[in-house]
């Protein structure tokens, strides 16, 4: 697989309904290769929707969203995604759902037990390979479903609350042990999350949607000049956020994305 993993949205819109409002539109975002991108905001803003035209499970109806220059028109092994519902096989085994796609990409079966393993003790669900699905709780699940698209070394990795039923040490050892394999493999993730703490841990930038709006409503680049950030970071990463949202109520301001202009740095730092 040669794929640098820059994912392009052009000018996109979705509606789901033909006299409906959009969930999103005029919505353009460049993922560079390597890049990890936070999507932020409130409930059926269209994060998921997002996610699902990168995935491919869904297609726009204005604009274009294309990896490397070629478009995404259905789901594909350059892609792995954490659903926000999983969609594991709830009769297979953890182990069976982890190595399915590399089977389903012809891998063998001792090599594909080999990197399935390694996915499961990642996730820390080494000892959990032959336990059925629906024996496992939602933490334990979606840490399998975490595992599965990791399996995958995909150049885009593509995750929707992906960290949402764990615990606050598991999802920090987790993005630990995440944020070193897809600096390794220089992979682009797309990253939705309600979690602040979590966005300003990961994102190399943060997005923000906002129901019924155009295009982005905020941007922040993160500048990351040391593995962790602190609390001074998220404090001034949140007063941003929060002073977009006030912006909202300025008759002026009609919610469009305002990439015309250099969005603001946050969180630079003498390495
Ligand atoms: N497959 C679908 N069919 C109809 N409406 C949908 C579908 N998927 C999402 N929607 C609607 O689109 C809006 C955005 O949904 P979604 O992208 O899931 O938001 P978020 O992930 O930000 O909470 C919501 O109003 C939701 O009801
Ligand atoms: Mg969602």
């Amino acid at each position: 697989m040669n794929a640098r993993g820059e994912l392009v949205f052009d000018r996109v819109g979705k509606r789901f309904h033909p006299t409906g409002a959009p969930v999103l539109r005029a919505l353009s975002l460049r993922c560079r290769p390597g890049e990890v991108v936070v999507v932020l905001g409130p409930s059926g803003c269209g994060k998921s929707t997002l996610l699902g035209l990168a995935a491919g499970t869904m297609a726009p109806d204005e604009g274009s969203v294309s990896l490397d220059g070629v478009p995404v028109r259905a789901p594909g092994p350059e892609r792995a995604v954490v659903f926000q519902d999983h969609g594991l096989f709830p009769w297979s085994t953890a182990h069976e759902n982890v190595a399915i796609g590399l089977r389903f990409a012809g891998v063998g079966k001792a090599e594909r037990d080999a990197r399935a393993e390694a996915a499961l003790e990642t996730v820390q669900l080494g000892d959990a390979g032959s336990k059925l699905v629906h024996e496992l709780s939602g933490g334990m699940r979606q840490r399998v479903a975490i595992a599965r698209a990791l399996v995958l070394e995909a150049p885009v990795l593509l995750l929707d609350e992906a960290f949402s039923a764990l615990d606050a040490r598991t999802r920090r050892d987790l993005h630990d042990h995440l944020e070193q394999a897809w600096t390794r493999r220089s992979q682009t993730v797309l990253l939705v999350t309600h979690s602040l703490e979590e966005a300003v841990r990961l994102g190399h930038r943060l997005i923000v949607l906002e129901r019924n709006a155009p295009g982005i409503r905020k941007e922040i680049i993160l500048e990351r000049h040391a593995p962790h950030f602190d609390r001074h970071d998220i404090g001034r990463v949140r007063a941003e956020l929060e002073a977009a949202t006030r912006d909202q109520d300025d008759p002026d301001d009609a919610g469009a994305a305002r990439l015309d202009q250099p969005p603001p740095r946050v969180g630079a730092r003498v390495p």
